[in-house]
């Protein structure tokens, strides 16, 4: 039997926030939690999640984490260790704005980057996926990240000043220029994908593009299944040609810029129609037939063949 002073030692212990050391423990666990739930085996994402800390980019706790319960529910105390589960986190929740769902960008991430890469990260809020990403590409690559929002965008800067390898922009992902990439990693849905975001990506790039209906965000009333509110595309450029593959379900933040109403209602009539898993190619014109496309918009599609 352990003695009363044994145990308040030990009570006291327990009480106190976790230690870095306890902490590293703790991400490696999740990181691999996060990796099975995504269906992901990669080694390279799988460190980085270990390695990355939430808490340095998300500011200081208590955190807001929205339940299904409850819209948001705050986390018991400071201690980061409440960071490290499968789970949103608010960062502006009086706009349902949050750091994403971690296992989703496990997934949307293990298609993309390679070491030495460039991916440009569009709709970056503070960066926590950006420093995964950087802990990918490694060393040898960059990323540069945009984030639309001012308040965002000045703590996505201050969470990099002093990281060689990390641009961080302030704009509108959908015009902003930047370099030619080797990924374009879209955090925000769209109704098309933007001239520059196809334009800049280089031979054998990847642009990861969510795209949303105007049914792809916010409260669902109508109970649609999200697989018809939204879907992210993995883009794959061959020369002057787009590869398309449907990776997965989405309800996403709306991206700024990156939305109009033709492209919206021609999603909302492809998501009812159905048939996105067969989509294998984008086209930017207008004119093919009805029956090659899943979605055809005045100009631009995605198509079967
Ligand atoms: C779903 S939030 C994700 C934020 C971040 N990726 C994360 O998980 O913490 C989408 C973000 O995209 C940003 N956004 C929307 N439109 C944008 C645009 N055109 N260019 C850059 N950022 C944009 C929003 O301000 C918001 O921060």
């Amino acid at each position: 039997m352990p003695t009363s002073e044994q145990t308040a030692v030990h009570a006291a212990r327990f009480s106190d926030r976790m230690e870095q050391g306890e902490l590293a423990i703790v991400r490696r666990a999740y990181a691999k939690h996060v990796l099975a739930t995504a269906g992901v085996d990669d080694a390279r994402v799988e460190a980085g999640f270990a390695a990355v800390r939430r808490e340095h980019f998300l500011g200081p706790g208590p955190w807001l984490i929205p339940r299904w319960s409850r819209p948001y529910v705050p986390t018991p105390s400071d201690d980061p260790v409440y960071l490290y589960q499968d789970a949103l986190v608010g960062l502006v929740p009086e706009r349902s704005l949050n750091n994403g769902e971690p296992s989703l960008h496990a997934m949307l991430i293990a298609a993309a980057p390679q070491p030495g890469e460039h991916v440009v990260h569009i709709g970056a809020g503070v960066g926590y996926y950006t420093a995964i990403l950087a802990h990918i590409v490694g060393e040898s690559g960059r990323v540069t990240a945009v984030e639309f929002d001012s308040g965002l965008a000045v703590r996505l800067a201050a969470n990099f000043s002093g990281h060689p390898n990390v641009r961080s922009l302030q704009g509108d992902g959908a015009q902003i220029e930047f370099d030619p990439a080797d990924v374009i990693y879209v955090n925000a849905g769209a109704t098309q994908p933007s001239d520059i975001w196809l334009d800049r990506l280089n031979d054998g790039g990847r642009l990861i593009l969510p795209l949303t209906s105007d049914k792809g965000f916010g409260e669902n009333p109508e109970n649609i299944p999200i697989q018809r509110r939204g879907a992210v595309f993995g883009i794959k450029r061959r020369g002057n040609e787009f590869l398309a593959k449907w990776i997965s379900a989405v309800a996403i933040f709306p991206c700024e810029g990156a939305r109009d109403a033709e492209s919206e209602r021609a999603l909302g009539a492809a998501f009812e129609k159905g048939g996105w898993e067969r989509v294998t190619r984008l086209y930017r014109r207008g004119d093919l037939p009805d029956e090659q496309c899943w979605l055809n918009a005045p100009d631009w599609a995605l198509a079967y063949a």
